[in-house]
């Protein structure tokens, strides 16, 4: 009999994270759902809980190195693998930052969550996931890091998706001789605290091709997605 798939999200105690959490177990996925603040991921867990949905806690602050080994160390020990990861967690937008007026500490502080993040996460959670017959790493980027369709403000944001998609190609060719997939998606302009209000996409589509991504039979590795679609970096 097949093994349960099992899969990490970070920053999953609202918004877009919550949802993929929320889609990967309907698809009777074991979700590990990861939040810095436990008393906001436990809530989130109860949500779920109240809607017949079973995800399961644990804390992992991505900019903490020893939270992130703890979470990994926990799910090695308790499952033994790790099929799916998906590195959602993200701060930002900096709109006020253009390259001439630029608020650098502000920009640091960015790229320590959005970018250094996924790669300490990836870092810790890789040996765990080679213990799986195919992993899939999914980054949640944004079309505001694409080099294509580069425009000014939210400087920080910006050059944090950009390297997180240069890191998604990196760790795409360095694992290509494993069975594990990286891909990095963006997920589009959604109504969560990070969009706002006035967003044009829900949640769910919002989460939609991060799901996809991680559960898709075939895919390609070292790509950028929306909507299920290749787009240019
Ligand atoms: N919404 C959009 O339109 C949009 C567009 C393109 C890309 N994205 C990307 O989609 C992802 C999810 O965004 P969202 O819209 O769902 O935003 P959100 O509602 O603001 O959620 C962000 C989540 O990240 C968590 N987080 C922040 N720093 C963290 C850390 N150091 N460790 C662990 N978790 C941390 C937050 O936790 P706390 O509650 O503790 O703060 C929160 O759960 C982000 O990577 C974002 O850049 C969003």
């Amino acid at each position: 009999m097949k093994q349960r798939q099992i899969a990490v999200v970070t920053g999953a105690n609202r918004g877009i994270g919550l949802e993929i959490c929320r889609q990967l177990a309907a698809k009777g996925i074991r979700v590990v759902l990861t939040a810095r603040d436990d008393k906001k991921g436990l809530t989130a867990v109860e949500s779920l809980r109240n809607e017949g949905v079973d995800v399961e806690f644990h804390s992992m602050d991505v900019t903490d190195e020893e939270s992130v080994q703890r979470a990994a160390d926990y799910t090695m020990n308790r499952y033994g693998k790790l099929d799916i990861l998906v590195n959602n967690a993200g701060i930002g937008v900096d709109h006020e930052n253009t390259c001439q007026n630029i608020d650098i500490d502000r920009v640091k502080e960015i790229l320590e969550t959005n970018t250094f993040g996924p790669i300490r996460v990836c870092r810790t959670f890789i040996p765990v996931m080679l213990k799986s017959d195919g992993g899939r790493i999914v980054n949640m980027s944004s079309s505001m890091g694409a080099l294509s369709n580069m425009n000014s403000g939210s400087s920080g944001y910006r050059i944090s998706k950009a390297a997180l998609n240069v890191v998604t190609g990196m760790l795409a060719s360095e694992l290509k001789d494993t069975n594990i997939l990286v891909n990095s998606m963006a997920p589009g302009w959604v109504r969560t605290d990070m969009g706002g209000p006035d967003a044009v996409r829900s949640v769910e589509e919002g989460a939609d091709t991060a799901v996809w991504l991680a559960t898709n039979e075939t895919l390609p590795t070292g790509r950028f997605f929306q909507d299920r679609k290749e787009i240019a970096w």
